[in-house]
């Protein structure tokens, strides 16, 4: 009798157990997935980041930009954020192909920092990676010719292990190069009336509108946020006043994916990527951004009519588990608000740039990259190791696969690459332009072309890393240095820099 009234209060506690765990189970299974279809109220104004201005000296383009800690109002009170020359995010620096530049940084935060020139071909130390440490109160002055086609670039802080934080933070911002010699005058160019930043990232608050850094459920990939803010607006419109826009698409999120389309339907013209306006126009629906990478498309709009910039589920390839990675959220983003009367625009010509192709033949060598766990090849970063030394002048292909089953994406520093192929094929348009960045869906293999010219320093390693940042931050990075022909990588002294900075 004893016995059996034992079991039964065995089998009671655990039939609850189990009913609990299960219903937690599948409030966790649940609540992965976050639609904000129709709840955003789009009723703040597009923030536009202000041109940074520049001077003149010695025949040199001179930007100053200040790492400061303040306050954004993201609609949650006023929350620590840090910025440059202001609360959040930063000026747009904007220059011309063949102009020197000088940038100086100051950090006026209370700890180190760097700011690293992202899609930009530029000699090592101007690079603003980890081993260019800006400490507290100190100005760092990188200088260099801008030599590379017109693009929509971006910078952000690149502290070894503190990326993740200081960008969600709030420190980015963009970085655009002009090149008077290509004539895509047709496509919209006037910044801010039919040219448009929109940086877009997640954001997660806590109780008190402070920013939370918390990573997600399995904390896979680090923070993915329920809100969206474009350029720090949360429930953005923008007022648009011609009849065709361009807006420059920035994925300055930590972690996230999107699949940017709009709730209409419409379709838009693809004209550029990572590193440069796209040979022609691609006609489409959707454009899919991890981050890092951008796009620039040209969305035409009739008079009084709105609609919005949505993301949808963006295809991971991660199966059933991309619920956990944010693979099938969908936000609605940026409310586009057409005016009674439009400005008149020119249609997007078909043709817009020669992308001259790099070719397999010219490839001197060839490299093979794993992405696995928080590792390359199996090893992680190391800022005293070198992992290779490609030779200035020199052209490589670098094939890259993601082999587990996580999100990645694969960056490289210095250089704008060429897909050659994804799974043996040719690219698709996406893919057919100027990369800095690429999304690595699992056991996809693509294979990079890139060409190492200008620059070659034995001792001042770039960085090539996966740019879903809490992965970089864990060590999914690696260090190449370019080395004259017939050079030898040097010793990269790590330390040196660390007491220069005063770093502990
Ligand atoms: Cu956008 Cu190595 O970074
Ligand atoms: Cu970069
Ligand atoms: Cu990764």
């Amino acid at each position: 009798m004893r016995l059996r009234r034992v079991l039964a209060v065995f089998g009671i506690v655990v039939a609850l157990l189990c009913t609990v765990c299960a219903g937690a189970g599948v409030w966790i299974w649940n609540i992965q997935v976050v639609d904000t279809t129709g709840e955003v109220d789009f009723t703040r104004p597009l923030a536009v980041p202000p041109l940074a201005p520049s001077r003149m000296e010695d025949g040199k383009r001179v930007f100053d930009l200040r790492a400061q800690a303040g306050t954004h109002d993201f609609g949650r009170g006023a929350t620590p954020t840090w910025g440059f020359n202001g609360d959040l995010l930063g000026p747009t620096l904007r220059a011309a192909r063949g102009e020197q530049v000088v940038v100086n940084v100051t950090n006026a935060l209370d700890q180190t920092t760097t700011v690293h020139w992202h899609g930009m071909h530029l000699p090592p130390d101007m690079d603003g990676g980890p081993h260019q440490l800006v400490a507290a109160g100190k100005t760092w002055s990188p200088s260099w010719r801008i030599e590379q086609p017109a693009a929509s670039l971006w910078y952000h802080p690149h502290l070894h292990g503190e990326t993740a934080k200081h960008v969600y933070q709030g420190l980015a911002g963009m970085f655009l190069i002009d090149d008077p010699a290509t004539s895509a005058a047709a496509l919209p160019h006037e910044y801010g009336v039919d040219d448009i930043p929109v940086i877009v990232q997640d954001k997660n608050f806590d109780g008190d509108g402070k920013l939370d850094d918390a990573p997600g459920v399995f904390g896979g990939v680090g923070i993915l946020g329920d809100t969206i803010a474009v350029n720090g607006t949360v429930g953005p419109y923008l007022q648009v006043t011609t009849q065709r826009v361009r807006l420059r698409l920035l994925n300055g999120s930590n972690a996230r994916a999107y699949d940017f389309g709009f709730a209409d339907g419409r379709r838009f013209a693809l004209v550029g990527t990572d590193g440069g306006l796209l040979e022609s126009a691609y006609e489409t629906d959707r454009v899919m951004l991890s981050p890092g990478e951008r796009a620039e498309i040209v969305v035409t709009v009739r008079p009084g009519e709105r609609t919005v910039l949505r993301s949808y589920p963006p295809d991971l390839g991660t199966g059933v588990f991309g619920r956990f990675t944010g693979g099938e959220d969908t936000f609605d983003v940026l409310q586009l608000r057409a005016a009674g009367t439009l400005a008149a625009r020119p249609e997007v010509p078909q043709r817009l740039v020669a992308v001259p192709r790099l070719a397999r033949a010219d490839a001197a060598q060839q490299r093979a990259f794993k992405l696995s766990g928080h590792n390359i090849n199996g090893s992680q970063m190391d800022m005293t190791r070198v992992d290779f030394a490609p030779e200035k002048d020199t052209t490589e292909i670098w094939k890259v696969v993601n082999n587990d089953g996580q999100p990645h994406n694969f960056h490289v520093h210095d250089v704008q690459f060429q897909v050659l192929t994804r799974n043996g094929a040719a690219p698709p348009p996406q893919l057919a332009g100027w990369k800095d960045t690429v999304y690595l869906p699992p056991n996809e293999t693509f294979e990079l072309i890139m060409k190492f010219t200008d620059y070659a320093d034995a001792d001042t390693p770039y960085m090539f890393h996966c740019h879903v940042l809490f992965h970089e931050d864990a060590g999914m990075m690696g260090q190449f240095v370019v080395v004259p022909p017939g050079g030898k990588p040097g010793v990269i002294d790590h330390g040196a820099h660390l007491a220069h900075a005063g770093h502990h």
